[in-house]
């Protein structure tokens, strides 16, 4: 039965809720305080790059709208999702008053029938708000949590064929509501309590990073003993209990979520008096991965001072203009406080007038990036970089080396096209 829905939040979770939603046949309000975000999704322009996100924006229009006002968005509302960024704190905690400011703008909302919330937040949130609530006099008004599983660059499909969508609830009426406005989603639902809900999502996303920064620890170990990582993790990750995802090594994980997420459950363990020690490991590897890049190609360059690198691709992962946490910008500052000369190539990036990024120059293909250039490093697997003609690339260069931190070229290839060729847990080969 089509219901009516307010998202607060229109960032990428808040607007794939909402057009999602819309196209499941409810009908959708979305709030963002952002005035130019709200204007330009109301004149049909969607701020952000996602696969598929303006095309489902644009089939529902009739049942998606957008504002500013959080009461005009309430108003007649049965369900508010909570979709707003919890960024972290100076103590790595993370920062629930986005959560808490939409929580207040609804204590007159008296005829809503649940809160949900899908934002990322430390396990025990719920049982604040739901105590919040009931003292507000809001003790009628049902709380979820919904957290939301869908990775950037293929959201709207995780959205609506997702591997689980997971309810916590404190009642079977939330729960009920919850899962009924999902019906026509092709994915299991698992009903369970709010803070094991909430953990839910942590957990996930900090298994995920384990794995990838296993993977790199694992490449690390390879380049110092002759094995090579592709090969080792095809096979490692055949094993049906192991699982093939998330095992490709590279230059470590980036993103909004993370390494967000992953300091905010260390910090939630270490402010429960449990260090997760574990935890700790893996954000630490992740942190030494990007450095090591930088120090491979010191090494094969003989230093960096007075060097020209280039960095193909910026953003933390192909398919997204997100520079988030991406690891380009520890790399292109490692290389700029060495000294060097860092061009610079991506065919996306909406990238941040800051430090390091105005120290570096953008150009508009990998080859003019490469023009004169010691070294290139291949930061992103954008797929245009396998379309590059190599040869003539290393021809435009003044140096010969080419770090692939991506693993996305061939290494016999590169060497025949002239270059160094340095990759991640694979043998290094030479012209
Ligand atoms: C991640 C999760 O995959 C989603 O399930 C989750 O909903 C989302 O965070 C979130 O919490 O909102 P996302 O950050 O969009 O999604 O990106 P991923 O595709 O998971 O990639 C994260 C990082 O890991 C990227 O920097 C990527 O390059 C890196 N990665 C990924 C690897 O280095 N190796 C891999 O094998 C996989």
């Amino acid at each position: 039965m089509p219901r009516k829905i307010a998202v607060f939040g229109a960032g990428y979770i808040g607007l794939v809720t909402g057009a999602c939603f819309a196209d499941l046949g409810h009908q959708v309000v979305v709030r963002d305080i952002v005035p130019e975000k709200v204007a330009a999704l109301n004149a049909g322009e969607v701020p952000i790059y996602e696969p598929g996100l303006s095309e489902v924006i644009a089939r529902n229009a009739e049942r998606l709208r957008f504002t500013l006002d959080a009461d005009e968005a309430a108003a007649g509302a049965e369900a508010v999702f909570v979709c707003v960024d919890t960024p972290p704190t100076a103590s790595g905690d993370a920062d629930l008053s986005r959560v808490w400011a939409v929580v207040e703008a609804l204590k007159n909302a008296v005829h809503l029938k649940a809160l949900v919330v899908k934002s990322t937040v430390p396990t025990g949130t719920g049982v604040k708000i739901r105590a919040y609530l009931d003292e507000a006099g809001l003790g009628h008004v049902g709380y979820a949590s919904n957290p939301e599983f869908t990775a950037e660059g293929r959201a709207v499909e995780d959205f609506l064929r997702p591997d689980r969508i997971v309810i916590g609830a404190f009642d079977d009426a939330s729960a009920a509501l919850v899962a009924e406005i999902h019906e026509g989603i092709d994915g299991p639902v698992l009903r369970m309590d709010v803070p094991s809900a909430e953990t839910v999502k942590l957990t996930a996303n900090a298994l995920l990073a384990t794995k990838i920064s296993f993977a790199n620890e694992v490449a690390n170990l390879c380049e110092a003993t002759g094995a090579d990582v592709e090969r080792v993790m095809a096979a490692v990750g055949a094993d049906h209990r192991l699982g093939a995802h998330f095992l490709k090594a590279g230059l470590g994980w980036g993103g909004s979520c993370f390494p967000k997420d992953s300091v905010a459950l260390k910090q939630l363990a270490a402010n429960s008096g449990y260090p997760f020690q574990l935890l700790n490991a893996v954000i630490e590897v992740n942190d030494l991965q990007r450095r090591r890049a930088v120090n491979r190609l010191k090494e094969e360059l003989g230093g960096l001072s007075g060097k020209t690198v280039a960095l193909l691709g910026l953003t933390f992962k192909a398919r997204t203009d997100d520079m988030r946490e991406a690891p380009s910008t520890v790399i292109a500052a490692r290389l700029l406080a060495e000294g060097a000369t860092v061009r610079c190539w991506d065919p996306m990036a909406r990238l941040p007038r800051q430090e390091p990024w105005m120290l570096t120059t953008r150009h508009d293909t990998p080859l003019d990036a490469v023009t004169g250039a010691e070294a290139a490093m291949i930061v992103t697997e954008w797929p245009e970089l396998r379309e590059v003609p190599w040869e003539k690339a290393r021809a435009t260069m003044t140096g010969s080396v080419l770090l692939d931190g991506r693993n996305v070229l061939d290494p016999e290839a590169m060497a025949a096209a002239g270059f160094t060729y340095l990759s991640v847990g694979r043998a290094t080969t030479r012209p």
